[in-house]
């Protein structure tokens, strides 16, 4: 469900304005008796309200909080629009016009806060129009933001809750074939976009031990996705790629993972390649000059009759043989072979985004993204940037030797299995084995899936990543 935005010379109907001053005097010539207003304060959870009764027209005045540091200050902004959206679904108004009236012009992430915040996963009632948000429009005065910013943040929030929608269509509706499909009509949407699917049978053919191992559980077939998006006016020659996990529902196969709490909402392992078809789907939006392919091998993850072991031996699309310990580190057995394939593109860089470990989840929680990995520092600081700037913050985490000897094996060049400490690691460390290029590895198992709402991010999937890594391939040259 997305909220249209549009920018306009004069704005009618119910406001919201923006402001930096808690005094609120000069509002007056705002409020007619006769309205609603809802007053939100600059402290979280103090919404303070007014109301006049026998009123026709609503007017809310955010007051942005007087914090000092940028990052904060700009997800502020985002969490209280998103708070007081729930005062305007609330009131069931269907419009609402928004008007800047603070110093430090945050209309942008108030905007995004709003339509973020007004996602919903309808699909499956039987009954939307029941469930549905009020909240159709929202209308920017043209004095509070240009047109190439209403324009981006359309492009941008319209993927993320592209990405939502993958992650949050459960396997039942969404496998490996499914989810194909889903991306050729993206390709069909977007001229410029091309999309390419290889079946099972080209999958053996071009070797992909890796994820063939994974799939060998399941009765569905897997898929191996390519976009690629390659303008004339590009500025890189070499591509960037962006590497999917594309686990359309971990069981853990064979090592079984318990139900609750942890096999329950793993329809959320491909949040990895549903951010690459969201990134892919903003690019193409705006049309970026930059030549962009996402990867995505895509399989369940299944402990059918015909199910890899632990104890197997598979040899990966490198030639490089693993030892599979668990069958539940089933991420890298799959991202193996699409990191080896984006050899082939002589890439410029190479980003992998993937919900791959518990012990990432673990560390830091879904406040943000651990990440490692070998890409030069001017990327790294300016991927750190782009992080803070859309709060979707980047840990770098390292990549000692040391940390590769908990992944040797008695048998195989490599185990899938490491030591007791560092999981998120030492899966990087196996992942490193496929790779020859600039590249960055997301550990996104923490901030991917939410088991309930936290202000803009809705429950369950939340499409990180597209902000993050949009804004990111918006500043690079
Ligand atoms: N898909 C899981 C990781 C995960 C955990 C994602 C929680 C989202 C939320 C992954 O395939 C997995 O099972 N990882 C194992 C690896 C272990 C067996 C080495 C883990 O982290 O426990
Ligand atoms: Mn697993
Ligand atoms: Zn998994």
């Amino acid at each position: 469900m997305n909220t249209t935005l549009l920018r306009t010379e004069s704005i009618e109907g119910h406001l919201l304005i923006i402001s930096d001053d808690s005094n609120l005097e000069w509002a007056d010539h705002y409020l007619d008796p006769g309205q609603i207003t809802v007053l939100a304060t600059g402290i979280r959870n103090e919404v303070r309200e007014f109301i006049f009764p026998g009123s026709d027209r609503f007017v809310c005045i955010l007051v942005l909080k007087d914090e000092k540091d940028e990052t904060y200050a700009r997800e502020d902004a985002r969490i209280d629009a998103a708070d007081l959206l729930e005062k305007i679904n609330g009131y069931k108004l269907k419009e609402i016009g928004v008007v800047n009236h603070s110093e430090v012009n945050r209309t942008y992430e108030v905007l995004e806060g709003l339509l973020l915040g007004n996602y919903k996963f309808l699909k499956h009632f039987s009954n939307k129009d029941k469930k549905r948000n009020s909240l159709e429009k929202v209308s920017v005065h043209s004095g509070s933001m240009s047109e190439a910013d209403v324009s981006k943040l359309n492009t941008v929030v319209s993927a993320t809750c592209t990405a939502r929608d993958f992650v949050n269509e459960p396997h039942s509706h969404m496998n490996a074939v499914t989810f194909s499909e889903a991306v050729k009509a993206l390709g069909e949407q977007y001229e410029g976009l091309e999309v390419e699917v290889y079946d099972k049978q080209q999958i053996i053919d071009l070797g992909m031990g890796g994820l063939l191992s994974v799939n060998l559980g399941s009765v569905l077939p897997p898929t191996f996705n390519i976009m690629e998006w390659m303008p004339e006016n590009a500025k890189n020659k070499k591509p960037i790629i962006l590497v999917g996990k594309g686990v359309m529902f971990d069981t853990g196969g064979v090592s079984l993972k318990p139900t609750a709490n942890s096999m329950d909402y793993m329809k959320c392992d491909m949040a990895g390649s549903a951010a690459v078809v969201g990134i892919m789907k903003a690019v193409a939006d705006a049309k970026l000059p930059l030549n962009i392919v996402g990867l995505v091998g895509a399989t369940d993850n299944r402990p059918g009759q015909d199910a890899y072991v632990p104890g197997d031996v598979i040899t990966t699309m490198s030639g490089i043989t693993v030892e599979v310990l668990n069958t539940d580190a089933e991420g890298r057995m799959t991202l193996a072979d699409s990191l080896h394939y984006a050899k082939k593109y002589d890439p410029e860089l190479v980003l992998d985004f993937a919900t791959l470990t518990g012990s990432a989840a673990r560390a830091i929680g879904p406040d943000g993204i651990c990440y490692m990995g070998n890409a030069d520092s001017k990327i790294k600081h300016a991927l750190e940037v782009s992080g803070r700037k859309v709060y979707e913050r980047l840990v770098e985490f390292p990549m000692w030797r040391e940390y590769g000897d908990a992944i040797k094996s008695d048998i195989a060049d490599i185990k899938n299995l490491g030591g007791p400490y560092a999981g998120m690691i030492t899966a990087g460390k196996f992942l490193e084995h496929f790779t020859d290029y600039p590249w960055l590895h997301f550990d996104i198992a923490g901030p991917s899936y939410l088991h309930k709402k936290s202000g803009y991010r809705t429950k369950e999937g939340t499409g990180v990543g597209v902000r993050l890594i949009f804004d990111f391939l918006e500043n690079y040259s």
